[in-house]
C-alpha cells in the first residue's frame, strides 16, 4: 500500500524521451505489486527551456519543493544552446551536492545475451561506488588573466577525511554483502599523493571493520586496461568523483553500451531524497528522433524501487529488462516501443 511520491526532472534532449518510458514501467511495476500502491509525480520544469525563459537553473524554492518527495527521477541535462557548465553545475551538480548524494552508485553488469565489444568478457557484474560530493567537481577553483597568454586556470580536487571515509565505508558495506566480498580502490596515488594517500589510508583503516572484505588497488590508468581486458576481476570499485565519471562511461561501453547504464545518486543517511538517472547525457546528436534506448532509465527505476524498499517491484523490472535484452534481435525499435515492451513484460 501507500504512495510513491516522485519528483520528475525530465530535463533536456533525450531526457524527456527516456523519462516518459521510465515512468510507464514504474507505473506498471507498482500496479503489478497488487497492493494498491499509488504513484504520484510532480514535474519540475528545469533545464534549457527554463533557463532560456527565466535565466534560472535551480532556485531555492525548486530545491525546497524537490526535497519533500520520496525520490527523484532525472533524465538528463545539458543543451548545445546553453553555455557548457551552466546546467551541468547549476542544476545537476547542485542537486547532488545540496541533497548530499555522496554515493553515486553505478552498476556494471553484462546481461546474458548482450553482446558488448569484448570477444570473451567472462561474467561481468561489478558496481562502481563513485564519490558524489567532492573531488574536482566542488568548484573550488578559479581563473585569472583570462584570455591572455598568462592565464591561470585552477580546478582544485577537494578530498576531506569526512567525505572519503563515509563513501569508503559505504563501499565496504556493499562489498561485504556481495558473494565475492572484494573491494578495489581506484585512484592515482603514485602522482596525486595528497588525495591518494588519504584514500589509501582510509581504505586500510575501514578494512579493520570489514575483515571479510578483500582489498585491492589499481591506478586509474591501469584500471581502464583491466576494465577492457579482464572486467570480471572487479566486484566493488570505490573511487573519486572524476575518476568515477570516466570509468563508468567505459564500464557502460564494456557492458553493452551507454543506453543500458543505470545510476543512483544515493543519500545513504536519508536526510534528503535520492536521485536516479541514466549514466548518459542529453545526447543532442539523437534527440527528438525516438532513437534513444530507455533501458538505462528503466534500470535506474529498478534502483529507485530497491532504494524505497520495494524489492519485488525492483526485481520485476530488472527481470523484464533481462528478458528483453536476451531476446533483442537486430530489428531497431523506437524509444517508446522499447518502453511499451518493457512495461508489458513488467505487467506480466
Ligand atoms: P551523452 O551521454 O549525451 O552522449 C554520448 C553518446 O552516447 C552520443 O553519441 C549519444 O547519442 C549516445 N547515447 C547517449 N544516451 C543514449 C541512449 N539512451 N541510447 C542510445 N545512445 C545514447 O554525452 P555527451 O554527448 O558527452 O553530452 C551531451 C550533453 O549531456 C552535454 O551537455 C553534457 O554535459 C550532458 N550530460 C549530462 C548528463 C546528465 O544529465 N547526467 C550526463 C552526461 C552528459
Ligand atoms: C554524469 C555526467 C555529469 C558528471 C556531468 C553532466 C556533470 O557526466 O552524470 O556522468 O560528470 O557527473
Ligand atoms: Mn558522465
Amino acid at each position: 500500500g501507500g504512495t510513491v511520491d516522485l519528483a520528475v526532472i525530465a530535463g533536456d534532449g533525450i531526457g524527456t524521451e527516456v523519462v516518459e518510458q521510465g515512468l510507464l514501467v514504474l507505473e506498471a511495476a507498482l500496479g503489478a505489486d497488487g497492493d494498491g500502491t499509488r504513484l504520484t509525480t510532480t514535474d519540475f520544469d528545469l533545464g534549457a527551456r527554463r533557463w532560456h525563459a527565466t535565466g534560472e537553473t535551480l532556485t531555492d524554492d525548486d530545491l525546497a519543493a524537490i526535497r519533500t518527495h520520496d525520490a527523484i527521477l532525472l533524465g538528463a541535462v545539458g543543451d548545445p544552446g546553453v553555455p557548457s557548465g551552466v546546467l551541468e553545475r547549476g542544476l545537476l551538480l547542485r542537486l547532488r551536492f545540496e541533497l548530499d548524494h555522496y554515493v553515486n552508485l553505478r552498476p556494471g553488469k553484462l546481461f546474458p545475451g548482450v553482446r558488448g565489444p569484448l570477444a570473451d568478457p567472462g561474467e561481468v557484474d561489478f558496481v562502481v561506488v563513485r564519490e558524489g560530493t567532492e573531488g574536482p567537481y566542488v568548484g573550488n577553483g578559479g581563473a585569472i588573466r583570462i584570455g591572455t597568454p598568462h592565464e591561470v586556470a585552477n580546478e582544485v580536487s577537494v578530498n576531506t577525511a569526512f567525505g572519503v571515509e563515509r563513501v569508503v565505508r559505504d563501499a565496504f558495506a556493499r562489498a561485504a554483502a556481495r558473494p565475492r566480498k572484494k573491494l578495489t580502490l581506484v585512484h592515482k596515488h603514485n602522482v596525486l599523493v595528497h588525495a591518494g594517500h588519504l584514500w589509501r589510508r582510509t581504505v586500510e583503516a575501514v578494512n579493520a571493520d570489514f575483515p571479510d572484505v578483500t582489498v585491492d588497488y589499481a591506478h586509474v590508468d591501469a584500471a581502464t586496461i583491466y576494465l577492457v581486458q579482464d572486467p570480471s576481476r572487479f566486484d566493488v570499485i570505490v573511487t573519486d568523483n572524476l575518476f568515477g565519471d570516466i570509468v563508468t562511461d567505459l564500464a557502460a561501453a564494456v557492458c553493452g553500451g551507454i543506453g543500458l547504464a543505470a545510476s543512483g545518486n544515493i543519500n545513504p543517511d536519508r536526510t534528503a531524497p535520492s536521485m536516479f538517472e541514466p549514466v548518459h547525457g542529453s545526447a543532442p546528436d539523437i534527440a527528438g528522433q525516438g532513437k534513444a534506448d530507455p533501458t538505462a532509465t528503466v534500470l535506474s527505476v529498478a534502483m529507485l524501487l530497491e532504494h524505497l524498499g520495494r524489492t519485488a517491484a525492483a526485481a520485476r523490472v530488472e527481470a523484464a529488462v533481462a528478458a528483453d535484452l536476451a531476446e533483442r534481435g537486430t530489428a531497431a525499435r523506437s524509444t517508446s516501443e522499447v518502453g511499451k515492451d518493457l512495461a508489458a513484460r513488467v505487467a506480466g
